[in-house]
């Protein structure tokens, strides 16, 4: 532990950490098949559910999590849902719809976290535009990562890619420390300035999950006590990895294949 207890990563939990990554990014690639109009979110949990338990052997770590315990084993945040959508039998997809899945599973104890967007048919240029800064926004936080960078480094790169976008950033979610627990020290906030908070050392391992809204940043919270929205019903965006600060930049344990990294090590 540091002194802000962020643990750091011995090399056994280091590679539970690379399977339960390698695992998370296996649903997301698995449901891809399935992301399409007409199909129902709560199809998507079961086939979700269904994979990580019977075929990969996982835990799905969002099913009884928290207070009240969410009731789905992924979350399906659909066009002007932030984050944490509950898997619905009644919420069809349609054209046009854009939809993040966050995905947790727990391997041996360790956790991988990590979520993307699916635009359901061609989608209108602005979610287009939307779901493409949202990653960019991911991306350029991943890329200050580094031992002896800084916390607030992360959240500085993705304001500069946000703003002249004229998009706004969610404050009231942020990524979090992650191993073996699901949220741990430290939370990775995304905004910040350069230079400031935690200084940032090889083995410590947390999420970058931006959310990015088309119009004003404030959400607010649902009667089911979990689903946030836009307060201005806009759209919202969400892209997520979990990942590890080694000595020159950062290992992505949930990096897909399609994804092209490459500027992390350049
Ligand atoms: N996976 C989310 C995160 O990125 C947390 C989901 S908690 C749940 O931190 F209970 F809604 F699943
Ligand atoms: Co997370
Ligand atoms: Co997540």
């Amino acid at each position: 532990m540091t002194d802000q207890n962020v643990p750091i990563l011995t090399p056994t939990a280091i590679e539970k950490m690379r399977v339960a990554g390698k695992l998370a990014r296996d649903v997301l690639i698995m449901l891809d098949d399935h992301v399409k109009a007409g199909v129902t979110t709560e199809a998507l949990n079961q086939i979700a559910h269904d994979y990580m338990v019977n075929e990969q052997g996982t835990i799905p770590a969002p099913l009884n999590y928290g207070s009240p315990p969410f009731p789905k084993s992924i979350c399906t945040s659909v066009n002007h849902v932030v984050c944490h959508g509950i898997p619905d039998d009644n919420k069809v997809l349609k054209d046009g719809d854009i939809i993040n899945i966050d995905v947790t599973v727990i391997k041996d104890g360790y956790f991988g976290d990590t979520s993307k967007m699916w635009i359901i048919g061609e989608g209108s240029i602005m979610a287009n535009r939307l779901v493409d800064v949202a990653q960019k926004a991911l991306y350029a936080g991943m890329a200050t990562v580094k031992n002896g960078s800084y916390l607030g480094d992360i959240g500085a790169a993705i304001e500069a890619v946000v703003k002249p976008e004229r998009f706004s950033i969610v404050k009231e979610f942020c990524g979090h420390g992650i191993s073996n627990q699901f949220h741990h020290a430290p939370q990775v906030m995304h905004a910040g300035k350069k230079g400031t908070g935690l200084p940032l050392q090889t083995g410590m391992s947390f999420t970058i999950e931006p959310m990015i809204n088309q119009g004003k940043w404030q959400t607010k919270i649902l009667p089911d006590k979990w689903t946030a929205i836009t307060k201005d019903r806009k759209l919202s965006a969400q892209w997520e990895h979990t990942l590890m600060v080694t000595d020159n930049g950062c290992e992505v344990f949930t990096a897909r294949p399609e994804e092209d990294l490459s500027f992390l090590t350049a």
